[in-house]
């Protein structure tokens, strides 16, 4: 089978090393892909979001499976304008696409199917929304109700806070129209986990939990990033859990989706606080996590390639079982100096080769690229140095020796990743 998958970033970099492991894989592309990924799959120079030239290119290299990364493409509509051509795509249509897309529409869809998550009222106008908080009770969160690279939910603490967030989002208009309407919403307290399903619009399988670091600072302090860093399992997430938010949050989405007749097939991420009222969703992404793949895919003991090509057909249920193994992973996030504000690029990564091989660890590329035979830094997040082990410390102590051995200037990340699994 010769497949593409849509992306540059580390998540992209964990499909095609997964992929490239199934024996039905004869040739992966990748667009636009980066310097880890060439050694993989053929790059191919067309961004994630060209998906008309995405289409082409699947056409004229008969390419039997699509499977997209980023959610960019997804709100573009790349998997309606698949369908309409006959291609297969793993991925929801652009309706699907919704739920990571619009945080309004996310909201009501819940409410409508029961899915518990956090009381909320959406705002069109900024003073209608001055207004509620005058008379609000704090903390609350305010969220952008489009996309906004990670950047558009503010935990308040006091009015001022969020008086200051509605001002950027929906009168400095800093996410564009992303701002034009906002949600406020209950502060919810707990731990917070990560949750995925693959679906084929029918049936579901979900994936092993995962927490993730969105904080740029060590003690999750700072600025959120895409992700500093991410492990799994996670201890907290308990089986019963994991049977409480299968009934409560994917059999009532799944089916919801269906009777509002939107086709799915793809992955859905949960992203969950366990508050003590029960698990309650924060948001939903359409798309699998980065750094969270990171760190499920080494574990996946199963092929890859058919879950994801018979979710796109529609036939997952004639998959089996997947095997996970009882390794726990980590992921950590080597980003560049500045990020997630202004960074620079073109700094030389040593240490590569060092690390290349080593048993039960695989660094996934970000941000890189190759300039004059070397490889260089090209992104904010750029290596996601992975280990995995009979127990969470040995694979953190593994993932942090080969973090010191890898070097570019300005190199930056946390030294505490997965401290949460040991408090
Ligand atoms: P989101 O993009 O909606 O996942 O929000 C980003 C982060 O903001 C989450 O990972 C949480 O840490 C935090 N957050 C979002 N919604 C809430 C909420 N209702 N209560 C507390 N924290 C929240
Ligand atoms: N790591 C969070 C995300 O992929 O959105």
């Amino acid at each position: 089978m010769r497949v593409l998958v849509v992306g540059g970033g580390g998540r992209e970099h964990a499909l095609v090393w997964k992929l490239s492991q199934s024996p039905e894989v004869e040739k992966i592309y990748c667009a636009p892909g980066n310097a880890g990924i060439a050694s993989l799959a053929e790059r191919v120079p067309i961004e994630a979001g060209e998906v008309e030239k995405i289409l082409d290119f699947v056409r004229a290299k008969e390419i039997h499976l699509t499977v997209v990364g980023p959610e960019a493409p997804l709100m573009a509509g790349i998997v309606d304008l698949f369908h309409e051509d006959g291609r297969l795509i793993f991925g929801p249509c652009k309706e699907g696409a919704r739920l990571e897309g619009s945080k309004v529409w996310a909201k009501q869809f819940m409410i409508k199917y029961g899915i518990p998550t956090a009381a909320y009222e959406v705002f069109h106008n900024a003073a209608e929304a001055y207004n509620y908080l005058q008379k609000a009770s704090y903390p609350l969160v305010v969220k952008a109700d489009g996309l906004a690279a990670g950047k558009g939910v503010t935990v308040a603490k006091k009015y001022s806070e969020a008086n200051k967030a509605v001002r950027l989002i929906m009168e400095e208009k800093v996410f564009q129209s992303a701002g034009n309407s906002i949600v406020i919403e209950e502060c919810l307290e707990g731990d917070e986990v990560s949750v995925f399903a693959i679906t084929d619009g029918e049936s579901y399988i979900t994936l092993p939990s995962v927490q993730d670091h969105k904080a740029v600072y060590e003690g999750d302090w700072g600025p959120n990033t895409g992700g500093m860093g991410a492990y799994s399992p996670a201890p907290v997430f308990t089986e019963q859990l994991a049977r409480i938010v299968d009934e409560k949050v994917f059999q009532p989405l799944i089916s919801g989706l269906k009777k509002e007749g939107i086709s799915y097939r793809g992955v859905i991420f949960g992203g969950l606080m366990l508050t003590a009222d029960g698990p309650k969703v924060l948001e939903f992404n359409v798309r699998f996590g980065d750094p969270e793949t990171q760190v499920l895919l080494p574990r996946l003991a199963s092929d890859l390639c058919p879950l994801l090509y018979e979710a796109a057909r529609g036939n997952l249920s004639t998959v089996a079982p997947l095997r996970w193994s009882e390794d726990a992973a980590v992921c950590v996030i080597m980003a560049s100096r500045g990020y997630p504000g202004k960074y620079e690029k073109g700094k030389e990564i040593q240490g590569l080769n060092e690390v290349t091989g080593l048993n039960k660890t695989m660094v996934f590329h970000a941000g890189t690229a190759f300039e004059s035979n070397k490889t260089v830094t090209a992104g904010g997040r750029v290596l996601g140095v992975t280990a995995w082990d009979h127990s969470l410390k040995a694979a953190v102590e593994k993932a942090y020796r080969l973090a010191e051995t890898i070097k570019f200037e300005g190199a930056y990340y946390r030294r505490d990743i997965a401290h949460r699994a040991f408090k």
